[in-house]
């Protein structure tokens, strides 16, 4: 048994509940920013219940990831007949991806950077595997963006403290710790507490 099947695991039956419907707006936006395109493989880390495999678009290629087995297991449930040929699911751990350099034309990481235990190991995984050229999206609750420091934002992070959730990540520190440049910034979802980061691979 991993710790993503031991932490999230026991979650599986209650995920969608707390954090579908309210943090879907994000994850629509998200893709929306990344434009996944023709041919384009993605790799989507900590897929976790799949909430958003069906809203790729038929053309790509997707590799979803996650350390839990129940929340892929509820993942392979959700996605569309149609939409499966296209979705490879692998259990893997975001801080050892098991992929050559440079496979993917780009990585989504929804709602799952500040949950690892070392966000800028993870981050050098992601740049490893992603292509020049090539974009990385994460969205998540960041801080150092103004329209996220709102008034609900202590209380949540005191919350989200408590389940291990690293609130406190600076968007601008860790994207240039990664060497990555950014391309667009958007706070989503009400309240606005999560950000959509979008960079590119230079
Ligand atoms: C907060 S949930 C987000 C799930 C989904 N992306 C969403 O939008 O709701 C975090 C997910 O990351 C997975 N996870 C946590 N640590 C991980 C790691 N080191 N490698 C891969 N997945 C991990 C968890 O199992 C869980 O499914």
């Amino acid at each position: 048994m991993t710790t993503g099947d031991i932490i999230y695991g026991p979650l599986t039956p209650i995920y969608d509940v707390v954090c579908g419907a309210m943090l879907q707006p994000g994850r629509r936006r998200a893709l929306a920013h990344l434009q996944p395109a023709a041919g384009e493989r993605i790799l989507e880390v900590g897929v976790g219940t799949g909430l958003d495999l069906n809203d790729y678009p038929g053309c790509c290629q997707v590799v979803a990831i996650d350390l839990s087995r129940a929340m892929m297991a509820r993942a392979r449930q959700r996605v569309d007949a149609d939409q499966a040929p296209r979705v490879e699911f692998l259990q893997m751990d975001a801080m050892r991806l098991g992929f050559q350099d440079a496979v993917f034309d780009a990585v989504y990481v929804p709602y799952t950077i500040n949950v690892v235990p070392d966000p800028i190991a993870v981050g050098r995984e992601l740049v490893r595997v992603c292509r020049r050229g090539g974009r990385i999206l994460m969205l998540n609750h960041f801080d150092g963006i103004p329209e996220t420091s709102n008034a609900v934002n202590a209380i949540a992070g005191r919350v989200a403290g408590a389940f291990k959730v690293n609130w406190h990540l600076h968007a601008a520190t860790f994207v240039r710790e990664l060497g990555l440049r950014p391309v667009a910034i958007e706070s989503v979802n009400v309240p606005r507490l999560s950000s959509i980061v979008l960079c590119g691979k230079d």
